[in-house]
């Protein structure tokens, strides 16, 4: 018996540990997918958009001294010439995209 809850345990875990490592490159892939041809693929916007549309680096202090909040808007409402996500991304997802900005603003 005692056995049984040992091994539905550790299978808990074990699915946990799987969910977390398949939720790790999705806000990567979403990034890659929707943001990254006017962002660039490090979030620096070196690209020909980014530098049209005069897009900040995302590690720079400029982007990061931003809320979450601040941030998530950005990304659901748009800004200026960037489009707005809401309907096409879920919330969750643009949380996700959030913690991947911080992840970026971490990298130099
Ligand atoms: C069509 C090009 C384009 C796409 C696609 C795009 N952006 Fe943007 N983004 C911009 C532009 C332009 C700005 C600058 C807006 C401003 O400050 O006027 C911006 C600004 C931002 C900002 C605010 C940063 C700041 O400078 O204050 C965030 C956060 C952001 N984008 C995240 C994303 C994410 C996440 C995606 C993908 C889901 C994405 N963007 C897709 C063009 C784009």
């Amino acid at each position: 018996m005692k056995n049984r809850i040992a091994w539905s345990v550790l299978l808990m875990i074990a699915l946990a540990a799987v969910a977390v490592a398949q939720n790790a490159p999705t806000a990567k892939d979403l990034f890659a997918s929707k943001c990254a041809m006017c962002h660039g693929p490090d979030g620096s916007a070196q690209t020909t958009m980014g530098k049209n549309l005069k897009i900040r680096d995302f590690h720079s202090a400029d982007v990061q001294k931003q809320s979450d909040t601040d941030l998530k808007t950005a990304i659901t409402k748009g800004k200026g010439k960037m489009p707005a996500f809401a309907g096409k991304l879920t919330g969750e997802q643009i949380d996700q995209l959030v913690g991947y900005l911080r992840e970026i603003g971490k990298q130099k």
